[in-house]
């Protein structure tokens, strides 16, 4: 299959590689520094399997369409990367977000129809330009968006579980969406404010109250537009929190690096979608808050360090 990934960066990157290896034609479209270290050496993935690869790498999206366009950016970077794309979506041509947070598959909605959404537990880190490591090995969960079904999401699938990658097909992407936003919504919000890792959300006494009015919140908004879920996000939140127990969630360690977070595509956009059915969320706006103000002070810091 002729895959672009869009945004190559560490989870980008270990798809590409996997596929690549499986032998698709695919082209990983990053930044400079991460291009030219895979034109020189490949893309060297480690952890979970030690492997190098030799993708095509570049700066900018190719004009010839492919038939799959993997985001793989973070979710403040998206509009900007299918702006730079635009050219190379065909009318044949399918997008699959596989990123966290919500609004990524509506803004690609604008750019064509032929949209999938999906979610993955697989882990991966850059640890420099040219390599990354597979953290852990998850499942991903792909389907047309916001639901529905369609043969070429059962053959991206094929693709993805002879490459490695294990993938399952829904009719119902939407609700995974939404059930992992409000997993991040949890362990990303809680986690960051507290800057502890995931295991303590389930093991300190004082929490277990306040995670599941969280989650609840971002259930009852969910269910007032009509999202349904296969699986609960408060077994999926439970379930993430054991597996992941060792783990500082990917906010908090944004945080550390001075970088920007996503929490304006996990709890800001769950305050916007209540308001739009005229809900308030009021834990979830006050994570929002909080993180940003964590975000800004981090930055400062950064400022004063380089300073
Ligand atoms: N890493 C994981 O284990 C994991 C697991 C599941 C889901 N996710 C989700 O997957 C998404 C990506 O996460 P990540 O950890 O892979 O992020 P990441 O390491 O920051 O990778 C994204 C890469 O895309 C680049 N980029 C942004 N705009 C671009 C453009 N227009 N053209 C080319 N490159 C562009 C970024 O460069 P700049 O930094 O310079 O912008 C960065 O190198 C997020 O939504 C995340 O929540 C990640």
């Amino acid at each position: 299959m002729k895959i672009y990934v869009l945004g190559a960066g560490s989870i980008g990157s270990l798809f590409g590689a996997l596929l690549t290896r499986a032998g698709n034609d695919v082209t990983l479209i990053g930044r400079e520094e991460h291009v030219r270290a895979i034109e020189e050496n490949g893309l060297h993935i480690s952890g979970i399997e030690d492997f190098t690869v030799y993708p095509k790498a570049t700066l900018h999206a190719p004009p010839d369409p492919p038939e799959l366009l993997m985001l793989s950016t973070k979710s403040y970077s998206t509009r900007e990367a299918l702006e730079c794309a635009r050219n190379s979506i065909g009318p044949e041509t399918w997008v699959l977000s596989i990123q966290n947070g919500l609004g990524n598959e509506e803004l690609a909605l604008r750019f064509t129809s032929n949209v999938m959404g999906g979610v993955t537990t697989n882990g991966a880190m850059l640890v420099e330009w040219g390599h990354v490591r597979w953290t852990g090995k998850g499942i991903t969960v792909i389907g047309r968006y916001p639901t529905g079904r369609d043969p070429f999401v059962d053959e991206v699938a094929e693709v993805f579980n002879s490459s490695g990658l294990e993938t399952h097909v829904t009719e119902n992407v939407n609700g995974w969406k939404w059930a992992k936003a409000i997993v991040n919504s949890v362990i990303n919000g809680l986690g960051t404010v507290l800057e502890v890792r995931n295991g303590f959300l389930k093991d300190d006494p004082h929490l277990e109250g306040i995670s599941v009015d969280i989650a609840r919140e971002g259930c009852i908004v969910a269910q007032q537009l009509g999202v349904q879920f296969e699986v609960h996000p408060l077994e999926l939140l439970w379930d993430t929190i054991e597996r992941t127990r060792e783990n500082y969630n990917s906010t908090l360690q944004d945080i550390k690096r001075g970088k920007r977070t996503e929490v304006d595509y996990i709890h800001g956009k769950i305050v916007e979608y209540a308001q739009s059915v005229g809900l308030e969320a009021p834990r979830n706006e006050l994570l929002w808050t909080l993180i940003k103000a964590k975000e800004t002070l981090a930055s400062r810091e950064g400022f004063k360090r380089k300073k």
